[in-house]
């Protein structure tokens, strides 16, 4: 059984109260998804295998390493689409598989509009990103996916969870690592995490 991390770290928990303010425009809360996640990617990639390489320096060859195993970053849209874009910039090598999920109102049951993975696999860990781990219908569903294309080695990225999607997620898929940066209260009749930040599609775009 992997692990739920639930970082600790003071600029995490720093910035993740200015994210959950409802007074934080869409620009500023764009911003800080980005660097939020900058710093969980952080955190969730401290096992990454590293190959040993030569680089020549302006004085002489110095011993270095780069990373071994190709990695994938998986929004979930829309929400996970700033989360992704912050990733990339930290690992540019990375490939970037958008894969379309939305929760049907009435059900909260997740449906796939948009897939466009290639036919085989092309890389070895998969780190999908959405913010709000809600019911958790999203994430396991991104996970089947993920699983019948053949990804081997898969993680979870999210700002919030309610304690409902952590426990569906690890139910479902207990080999996937959970990254977050806080557990909440609990889910509403509405499927909103509580107190969670309200819809994070719309505060990063600025709609709803
Ligand atoms: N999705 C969101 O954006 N917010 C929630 O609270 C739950 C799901």
């Amino acid at each position: 059984m992997e692990e739920v991390h639930v970082s600790t770290h003071p600029l995490v928990l720093h910035k993740l109260a200015l994210l959950r303010n409802e007074l934080t425009e869409p620009k500023k809360f764009r911003e800080l998804v980005r660097e939020i996640a900058q710093l969980l990617f952080y955190e969730a990639t401290q096992d990454l295998p590293l190959a040993p390489l030569t680089v020549q320096t302006p004085l002489a060859p110095a011993q270095g390493y780069a990373v071994a195993d190709r990695v994938g970053v998986i929004p979930i849209l829309r929400a996970g689409l700033g989360m992704a874009e912050a990733v990339v910039e930290i690992l540019p090598t990375m490939h970037v598989w958008h894969l379309g999920l939305y929760r049907d109102h009435e059900t909260l049951q997740p449906v796939t509009y948009y897939n466009k993975l290639p036919a085989e696999p092309d890389i070895d860990i998969s780190i999908i990103v959405d913010p709000m781990l809600a019911t958790g219908g999203s994430a396991v569903a991104a996970v089947d996916i993920l699983k019948r294309w053949g990804a081997k080695q898969i993680k979870f990225l999210g700002l919030i969870a309610a304690p409902e999607g952590v426990q569906l997620l690890r139910t479902a898929h207990p080999d996937v690592a959970i990254y977050l940066a806080a557990i909440d209260s609990h889910l509403n009749e509405r499927g909103y995490i509580v107190p969670g930040l309200g819809d994070a599609g719309d505060r990063q775009f600025g709609t709803g």
